[in-house]
């Protein structure tokens, strides 16, 4: 199956991020979801630079930058450099005027790039986008927090948006951040989505390998 189980940092233990990162190397995992807020675009500050250094010195699987900032346009070549090979931006933190640019930038430096949108956001906003991005981060939660309840109409904005997709007809992929866990992988999966980040339902667990697996049996 053709499914990309996205571990969110943000949920591991930093007080062992070395050893969190040979986990996820070691498990089902597809790719390191690496969540980095700056407390302006979203309540919440997590982590930079040096946190995002020392698990590119260890991983083995692609990372996923997720942008919660303001002006991302400035960090987009830092993150490249560090070895992030997706990155996503939110529509909400960059003015329309500049997105274009924004993901030019992205892709001129390598990386996929990606539109990450919020529960208050429709996806109908994509459409002019579609053409030029690699991916959509259909947040399931408002960003800013791990553990937090899923918005029950995020199945349906996956539904839709997978059939604006089939019917540009470009290669987008859809991923799910925020809320995702065994109880609406799979109803998600069906409506098109084939990333899914964890934080909560995978790092937070006792036994991280096995939650990844266990979500990966309910699809
Ligand atoms: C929320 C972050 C998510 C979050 C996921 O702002 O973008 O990646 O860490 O955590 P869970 O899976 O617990 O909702
Ligand atoms: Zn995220």
């Amino acid at each position: 199956m053709n499914v990309i189980i996205a571990p969110s940092m943000l949920s591991a233990d930093f007080g062992r991020m070395y050893e969190q990162t040979e986990l996820v190397n070691e498990s089902k995992a597809g790719w390191f979801h690496l969540d980095i807020m700056d407390g302006v675009f979203v309540p919440n500050i997590s982590f930079g630079f040096p946190v995002v250094k020392a698990i590119a010195a260890k991983a083995s699987k692609p990372m996923d930058a997720h942008l919660m900032i303001v002006n991302p346009e400035n960090y987009i070549e830092r993150f490249a450099q560090q070895g992030v090979e997706w990155l996503s931006i939110h529509y909400e933190a960059v003015p329309k005027s500049r997105m274009m640019k924004a993901i030019s930038l992205i892709k001129s430096c390598g990386m996929k790039a990606g539109i990450a949108i919020n529960p208050a956001t429709p996806v109908e906003v994509l459409i002019d986008y579609l053409h030029v991005i690699d991916y959509v981060v259909v947040m399931g939660v408002n960003p800013g927090f791990s553990g937090q309840k899923f918005f029950e109409g995020t199945t349906e904005k996956v539904s839709v948006l997978n059939e604006m997709i089939t019917a540009a007809e470009v290669d987008v992929m859809i991923q799910v951040d925020g809320g995702v866990g065994k109880s609406n992988i799979k109803a998600l999966y069906e409506a098109g989505a084939r990333c899914f980040v964890a934080g909560s339902a995978v790092m937070s667990q006792s036994d991280p390998k096995q939650a990844m697996e266990d979500l990966l049996a309910a699809l």
